[in-house]
């Protein structure tokens, strides 16, 4: 009886801590980016659905989803569009999140990076994904155009950079302009 009794305290005191480790993580997860003005939002389902019925992209072809959070953009156009992806974010619990996600899913070829993504090798990748907040996409603009392929498409979702024009927009039933695709 009492070896159960102590059975009991051992199983209550793993589950507290458990709870306080979870705890602890999910409020330091987003402090961890917001402190850099750069919190983990997940593209609107809305969104990317517009890329769905507006794009046409190369299978097996790369992309870099810059800032890519738990990779639910990633997931997105590996499974509409075939691409091989590769994701670079400083939030190691998002990652860590959404590598449980894949391997729930049985999704295999998608890469994560813990890293801050200008350590990215931008020339590698045929297409740049990045939904990011204006302050960040005026302060990599220039890192990204002198770097990406030639040929490379970026596709911005919902902030624009300053001084280059898009080729094309995708704009929503509202007609406000969501996505946003740029070339070199
Ligand atoms: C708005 S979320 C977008 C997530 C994902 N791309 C999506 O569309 O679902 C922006 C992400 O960028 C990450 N981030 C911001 N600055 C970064 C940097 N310099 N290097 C790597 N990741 C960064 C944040 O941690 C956050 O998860």
């Amino acid at each position: 009886m009492s070896q159960l009794k102590i059975i009991l305290a051992w199983i209550i005191l793993i589950f507290t801590f458990a709870l306080c480790i979870g705890s602890v993580i999910l409020i330091l997860s987003p402090m961890l980016t917001w402190f850099r003005k750069a919190p983990y939002v997940p593209s609107f389902n809305s969104h990317l659905k517009l890329i769905k019925d507006h794009l046409t992209l190369t299978s097996w072809a790369k992309l870099l989803d810059l800032g890519c959070g738990d990779g639910k953009a990633m997931r997105f156009f590996y499974k509409e569009f075939g691409l091989l992806c590769e994701g670079y974010d400083l939030n190691p619990f998002v990652i860590l999140y959404g590598k449980l996600i894949n391997r729930r899913k049985g999704i295999r070829n998608i890469k994560f990076v813990v890293s801050n993504f200008k350590k990215a090798q931008l020339h590698k990748y045929d297409y740049l994904y990045m939904y990011l907040f204006p302050n960040q996409m005026a302060a990599i603009e220039d890192w990204v155009f002198s770097n990406i392929k030639d040929d490379a498409i970026i596709i911005a979702n919902s902030f624009k950079f300053l001084k280059h024009k898009p080729f094309d927009t995708i704009r929503n039933k509202k007609g406000q302009e969501i996505i946003r695709l740029y070339k070199k």
